[in-house]
């Protein structure tokens, strides 16, 4: 039966929405299932795929912004509206395109970010699981204020939410804690929670065991099902042997200039910088990291998106040739798993998180917006897997501080030892999750019975 059943999988159109989903995809792919990934027509023109994902199908919808997507939109606003009224048209087109070409949809697993397409499959009579992107502790807190048991902005210097640690107000996800930063952000983000109590089951892409308070606390509201990590199986239980890589890359990584640098570098000796696919650094900022990296005894790999490039200090890149490889996107799977690597500065993009979780790699923490600094607390305080590196008044990481981190978590030393050792431990967890039997394998087994019933 789960060969016959074809499910749709919905994400955002972003980097870090469509490489959960499209894991979670082929894993249901090699449970038996059928599976169609439905991106916009924008993002089909502009993708890049070093190893096409053969067990998945992919269609497209309109989003309203063929030519451009996101960047085409004059507001944030403009395009999450459009998006939600031209694709709830193009998604039904397609559910009643595919039922007439032989090949009808049994069920749509939509990311939360789109929760209008609940209400599609609700009128196709097609049942759904929204898969939450985001940890669990972050999806509590977008649920709390969704509900109005959580003030925006919060009251106080520190939140108490159950199953969460102690949370200061400025580790709130920013669209709370800056509440009125992006407004259409925070309806998308608050909207997840609208008509989630009518989808068939919740979805996330976490493990039972990192978050299990808060996957406790949310068990007891929803039918929820922990997922994750979402990362290739390649890199963490390799059962599936095609399941190398995300499949769909938006920007094209310098992989063999990345790889041929580090192959060149000892082990541990190397601190590698991304700050993910959407966060815009200040000039100011910039430089202290580029000052922090050169204060640094390691050598660093840096990506730097295009846009982001007139930044950098004026001949950094020539002045520190010896020392560091500036790229603008990398294989960073690849470059996480390589044994030069000693530390990830990273934004705390929850997907880098997870990476740098299921990979070992311990982290100093710069989160920037959206749900980073709430990643960024788990990161030191709750699983111990490397340092925030803290701002001054002005917002500021300074370069004595990022020095400072990347050598603590670099150089041994009580803290530092401490901390990789938490890092192996939740590589050897997140594994064990993922493998067969694992918690996160027996929910998806579940998932597909329920759903092939
Ligand atoms: C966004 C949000 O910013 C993040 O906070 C949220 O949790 C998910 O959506 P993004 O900022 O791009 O994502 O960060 P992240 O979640 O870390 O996802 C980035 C993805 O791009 C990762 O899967 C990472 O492996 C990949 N990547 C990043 C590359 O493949 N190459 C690079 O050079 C950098």
């Amino acid at each position: 039966m789960a060969n016959g059943t074809h499910v749709l999988v919905l994400p955002f159109p972003g980097q870090g929405h469509i490489n959960p989903m499209l894991q979670f995809a082929s894993r249901l792919a090699s449970k038996g299932l059928k599976t169609t990934l439905v991106t916009t027509v924008f993002i089909s023109k502009s993708i890049y795929s070093d190893h096409p994902i053969a067990s998945t199908s992919f269609r497209t919808i309109s989003d309203g912004f063929d030519e451009g997507g996101f960047a085409q939109a004059k507001s944030p606003d403009i395009y999450l509206s459009t998006f939600k009224s031209v694709g709830s048209q193009s998604l039904a087109s397609l559910i009643k395109e595919l039922g007439d070409s032989g090949s009808p949809v049994h069920a749509i697993i939509y990311d939360g970010f789109m929760a209008w397409a609940l209400d599609v499959a609700k009128q196709w009579g097609i049942r759904a699981a929204v898969f939450l992107t985001q940890s669990c502790a972050v999806n509590s807190i977008h649920y709390h204020v969704s509900r109005g048991l959580l003030k925006v902005p919060a009251e106080g210097s520190s939140v108490w939410l159950s199953g969460l640690p102690e949370l200061k107000v400025w580790e709130l996800p920013s669209l709370i804690y800056h509440h009125g930063s992006y407004p259409a952000w925070f309806d998308t983000i608050v909207n997840q929670f609208s008509n989630i109590d009518e989808a068939d089951w919740v979805l996330v892409n976490t493990f039972y065991e990192l978050e299990k308070e808060v996957v406790d606390w949310m068990s007891k509201i929803w039918k929820l099902g922990t997922i994750g990590p979402t990362i290739p199986s390649m890199y963490l239980d390799k059962r599936l042997k095609h399941n190398k890589d995300y499949g769909l890359q938006l920007l094209h990584p310098n992989t063999s200039a990345c790889m041929r640098w580090l192959n060149t570098k000892p082990n541990g000796s190397v601190v590698y910088v991304s700050f993910g696919s959407l966060a815009e650094v200040g000039v100011e900022q910039m430089a202290e990291i580029a000052w922090g990296l050169i204060g640094t005894n390691a050598y660093f790999l840096w990506v730097v998106r295009e846009p982001e490039e007139p930044k950098l200090p004026d001949n950094f890149k020539h002045m520190t040739r010896e020392k560091g490889l500036i790229v603008r996107w990398c294989p960073q799977l690849e470059v996480l798993k390589h044994g030069s690597i000693g530390c990830f500065v990273s934004h705390c993009g929850y997907n880098s998180v997870l990476e740098a979780l299921g990979l070992g790699v311990p982290i100093v923490a710069m989160p920037q917006w959206a749900d980073q600094a709430t990643n960024a607390k788990h990161v030191e305080d709750v699983w111990g897997v490397g340092v925030r590196a803290l701002v001054d008044e002005k917002g500021i990481v300074r370069r004595e501080t990022i020095k400072q981190c990347i050598n603590e978590v670099i150089m041994g030393g009580e803290r530092g030892n401490e901390i990789k050792k938490n890092s192996i431990k939740w590589k050897n967890l997140a594994i064990k999750a993922a493998d067969h039997g694992g918690s996160s394998d027996k929910n998806i087994d579940e998932f597909v019975a329920k759903i092939t019933s």
